[in-house]
């Protein structure tokens, strides 16, 4: 049962399909507050929820604020990330009710952090609040779920392995990563094109010194299989000239400061305007231009920079310049020298700038701060607004770092600029649930962290998960240590793990296809599924994939195994390093697993199956019908299998599915 209540007249998000019917608010079951609301949480209620953010499964214990921000140093103190998600599910044995606040502003949700027992919700602006009530925590997911619409589907393609990494510079380092990753056998489906393949860091264009040959550069990589896959970020340059940026100005289609000037900011090509991707005609505008690129033969990209992230606005540049220089000559103190140190620093995505900003959404000016989750939503709902104009019948790669619920429908996201910590690998697994109950389903981390150099033992732990996620990419930062696949002296086990993704393929699209036609999730906590064991409801480390398996990653570093809680009796298969399986029962309750690097286990529950394939060096080469069953226990529940092309729109389930039944 879904309820909408109305507080103030909010500003349109499009996050949900149907509003409903609006209710009395005096039958609300939460206080309202002051500015926001209010409710007394049982000592037993689990609150889950709230996306892309920091912390665990369990969002007890701190204090979130949903603001769509750049922050490649974030850690457990981070209070924001790059996605804002108002969606919190209560849980306990009485109750299970999920709350969404729909408004484009910030909201904070102090989940326990200034009190235990309350959970406390500051809201900027109008919003329309949903409370969602179900006899389960699946149960109130599914209903959010249908409520905001179905999630994004990728081409079939896009599950295989990417490598990705901030500058590689030319056509040539292109041709390497893929020529290496073939000469080792280690599977691979694109490669991604950071800023350096662009202009001066300009939208929609090439550097034609470096990638001279672009587009046959695209068509060899299509002929070996490989998807090109190049990132478009949210700032247009400014540059006399150069035709996205003249048309922008002459249509009037960028943001604008209070005289109604074109507001500039600098980001990575120096001064930069945002289009105002909350106007419908910029962002048709904006949206079109993605189709030079798919003429070229792309047929995937990234949006960046989206949240919008801002170095500085040139108004702010003249005033810190100001200031740092009345510090020249002085003493520079502990009353000085900070406030000094800071000014710098405090240039970037700064709260002042993003309220001297304007949008023209349907018509009316609007500050930026007021809308501010939608931009990177926005901007990437047109792009796929115009992928459904040109080209209607393909499915197009396209994943976002900012973004709202609602987005959730257009494309995938990934995690950010994380580092290469092993807390980041742990975020990572705490966060596939929380961005599922939004309905992210296709995304990923940074596989071996983006910011900080990587280890071997990291890299090789980190794809050890990243076998299971929808979008699995390596993708690193400029100046770091390499840490593609061949980087490193111990390449087999890089291969087994590698080649574990594309024997469980099958499995993966399939759950992933029935996930989103059927507003599951693919990820879950174990609580979802063991309702009725206290201890697996506390287990944060260990998730339910699909409805068959339990996975356990090793996210310690020199760890060679690890505790795992079975909540039931269960199968192991070990994956081990010379490509043979190792079956083995393991009974419920808490066991000590032996995990040395480069071997995966995986966890099958009783009466279920799991489906491998022979694997292959790219998605293509996956045998997806001729599968070997692994099965737990007698009684095997039949398995539905999805199966498609991977490449068109038609994905009825009736047509797809395939039963899979193994008496063993
Ligand atoms: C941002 C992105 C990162 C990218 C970099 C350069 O930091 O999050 O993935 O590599 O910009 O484009």
């Amino acid at each position: 049962m879904i309820k909408r209540y109305r507080f103030g007249t909010p500003i349109e998000t499009g996050a949900v399909m149907e509003k409903g019917e609006e209710q009395d608010r005096r039958e609300l079951f939460i206080t309202q507050t002051e500015d926001g609301f209010c409710y007394r949480m049982s000592d037993a209620m689990i609150v889950y929820g709230l996306g892309e953010n920091t912390r665990g499964i369990n969002k007890r214990g701190w204090s979130y604020i949903s603001c769509c921000t750049d922050d490649p140093r974030h850690s457990e103190g981070t209070r924001s990330l790059y996605g804002a998600h108002n969606f919190l599910l209560l849980s306990d044995r009485e109750c299970h009710t999920g709350l969404f606040i729909d408004t484009p502003g910030k909201v904070t949700f102090d989940v326990g952090c200034s009190q235990y027992d309350l959970l406390q919700i500051k809201v900027e602006d109008a919003c329309d609040l949903y409370v969602i009530v179900g006899d389960s925590a699946p149960s109130v997911v599914q209903q959010f779920r249908s409520l905001i619409g179905r999630s994004y589907i990728p081409p079939r393609w896009a599950f295989g392995y990417g490598q990705s990494r901030w500058g590689y510079q030319s056509s040539e380092d292109i041709r390497e990563v893929v020529r290496r990753h073939r000469e080792q056998k280690l599977p691979l489906d694109s490669v991604y094109l950071d800023i350096d393949y662009m202009e001066r860091y300009k939208d929609f264009t090439i550097n034609r010194e470096t990638f001279p040959d672009f587009e046959a550069l695209a068509a060899e990589m299509k002929k070996e299989h490989i998807h090109l896959v190049p990132i478009i970020d949210g700032g247009v340059k400014v540059e006399e000239g150069y035709d996205v940026y003249e048309e922008g100005v002459q249509e009037g289609y960028f943001c604008k400061d209070e005289d109604g000037n074109d507001y500039i900011v600098g980001v990575w090509p120096g001064k930069c305007c945002f289009p105002d991707m909350l106007n419908e005609k910029a962002g048709k505008w904006f949206g079109r231009k993605y189709g030079r690129l798919l003429e070229k033969g792309i047929d995937g990209f990234w949006n960046d920079m989206n949240e919008p992230a801002i170095f500085y606005s040139q108004q702010r540049l003249e005033q810190v310049f100001n200031e740092l220089d009345a510090y020249r000559n002085q003493n520079l103190s502990i009353d000085s020298f900070f406030k000094f140190q800071n000014l710098a620093p405090s240039l970037s995505n700064n709260e002042e700038d993003y309220r001297a900003f304007y949008h023209n959404y349907r018509g009316q000016r609007i500050r930026h701060d007021k809308v501010h989750n939608l931009f990177g939503f926005y901007m990437t709902r047109f792009a796929a607004e115009a992928f459904e104009e040109l080209e209607p019948q393909k499915r197009i790669l396209l994943f976002s770092r900012a973004s709202y619920i609602g987005m959730h429908r257009y494309a995938g996201i990934w995690q950010g600029d994380n580092r290469s910590w092993w807390s980041h690998l742990l975020m990572n697994i705490k966060m596939m649930p929380s961005l599922n109950m939004c309905g992210f389903l296709y995304t990923g981390a940074d596989l071996g962290g983006f910011g900080e150099d990587a280890t071997e033992d990291l890299v090789i732990r980190w794809l050890s998960f990243g076998i299971f996620t929808p979008l699995m990419r390596n993708h690193s930062a400029i100046g770091t240590r390499r840490q593609e696949a061949y980087q490193f002296a111990r390449t087999d086990l890089f291969r087994n793990v590698l080649r574990i993704r594309y024997r469980l393929l099958p499995y993966l699209y399939s759950e992933y296809m029935k996930a989103a036609l059927n507003n599951t999730m693919m990820f879950q906590p174990l609580a979802f599924v063991y309702p009725e064991d206290a201890r697996a409801s506390r287990i944060e480390d260990q998730l339910m994939l699909g409805e068959n398996i339990m996975i356990a990653p090793v996210y310690e570093q020199n760890a060679e195994g690890r505790v795992v809680y079975l909540p039931e009796r269960m199968k192991m298969l070990r994956f081990r390093t010379d490509g043979s399986i190792e079956e083995s029962i393991w009974e419920n309750g808490f066991s000590y697993v032996d995990m040395p690097l480069g071997e995966v286990c995986i966890f099958v529950r009783d009466h279920y199956l799991l489906p491998l394939a022979e694997g292959g060096e790219y998605v293509e080469e996956v045998d997806f019908e001729h599968l070997k069953l692994y099965s737990c226990g007698e009684e095997v529940k039949p398995y539905e299998y999805y199966t498609d092309n991977g490449e068109t729109k038609e994905y009825l389930l009736e047509k797809h599915i395939r039963i899979l039944t193994h008496n063993h």
